[in-house]
């Protein structure tokens, strides 16, 4: 199993009720890590909580928080004060499929929060935490569409691709200090993601990557000191292979028939 048990005894994981983040904090607790476990659906994260102190014999909180409200990130901070923590998964993010112009400005100040703000906040306040400790570890998700401008994702992409600089220099200038830091950059990791932005998982270019697959390998980049991880060789090789004008026509003429699912669903 990918080793964690360097960056305990805590883990602060974001985004813990669902997909990534859920097999994240699993991964942490059948490792001996206690988590933190940070999200809106309070119930979804307190049965986790119970489920994992059961099966690992380790301690969890759990953090209900709307990491979308500029307060966000600092509320999680004082609920995890006093914990000594060595991992953070700055993980939760979102967004939705569609057409720039016809978003609100509001909306999109919360998901820039959200996939940003929050990102910065959360690197921050830990980045000084372990460098005071003398360590610590840090994965901040971003996604392989950071890569390039994506249209009709053009909000998320932007932000995500803040992420992904942020968490590449912060691996090189954070080293001397002991803290090591991995951007993981996800394309197809197979979570219910898929099903919120309308994806016609038939139309997808490669079968989606179990998701406790993407998390093992996530894991073995930080242990190896790599800066990014694209988790599924294949998609790696797809993205090597594409050129970058055909990748954004393709994934943006992907993204625009999600949106015209959800638009479908909404109407239906
Ligand atoms: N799966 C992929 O292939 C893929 C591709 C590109 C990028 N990503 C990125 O990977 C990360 C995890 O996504 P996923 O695939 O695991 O999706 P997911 O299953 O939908 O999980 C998203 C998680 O983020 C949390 N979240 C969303 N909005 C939040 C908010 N305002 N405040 C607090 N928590 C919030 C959700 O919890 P609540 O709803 O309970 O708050 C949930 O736990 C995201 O940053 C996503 O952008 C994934």
């Amino acid at each position: 199993m990918a080793d964690l048990t360097a960056y305990g005894p805590w883990a602060v994981i974001t985004g813990a009720s669902s997909g990534i983040g859920r097999a994240f904090a699993g991964h942490c607790a059948a490792q001996g890590l206690n988590v933190v476990l940070a999200a809106r659906s309070t119930s979804v994260l307190a049965d986790l909580g119970r489920e994992l102190s059961r099966a690992h014999g380790v301690e969890h909180r759990v953090v209900t928080v709307d990491l979308s409200d500029p307060g966000g990130a600092a509320d999680l901070l004082a609920a995890s004060a006093d914990l000594d923590v060595g991992l953070l998964v700055s993980n939760a993010g979102g967004g939705r499929p569609g057409r720039f112009l016809d978003q609100d400005i509001p909306d999109l100040h919360r998901r820039l929060t959200l996939n940003t703000t929050t990102h910065f906040e959360l690197a921050h306040a830990f980045g000084r935490r372990f460098a005071a400790r003398g360590g610590g570890a840090m994965v901040l998700v971003s996604a392989l569409g950071a890569i390039h401008g994506l249209p009709n994702m053009a909000h998320e992409s932007a932000a995500k691709s803040y992420v992904r600089n942020l968490g590449e220099a912060l691996h090189h200038e954070l080293k001397p200090a002991g803290v090591k830091v991995t951007v993981m950059l996800p394309g197809n990791v197979d979570t219910p993601i898929i099903e919120k932005f309308g994806l016609d998982r038939t139309r997808l270019p490669i079968k989606p990557l179990p998701v406790a697959t993407a998390v093992r390998q996530t894991v073995h980049a930080l242990n190896a000191g790599r800066p990014t991880v694209v988790p599924d060789r294949r998609l790696r090789a797809l993205s090597r292979l594409t050129p970058r004008g055909l990748s954004i026509k393709l994934n943006g003429r992907l993204l625009g028939e999600a949106a015209a699912n959800l638009a479908g669903a909404v109407q239906g």
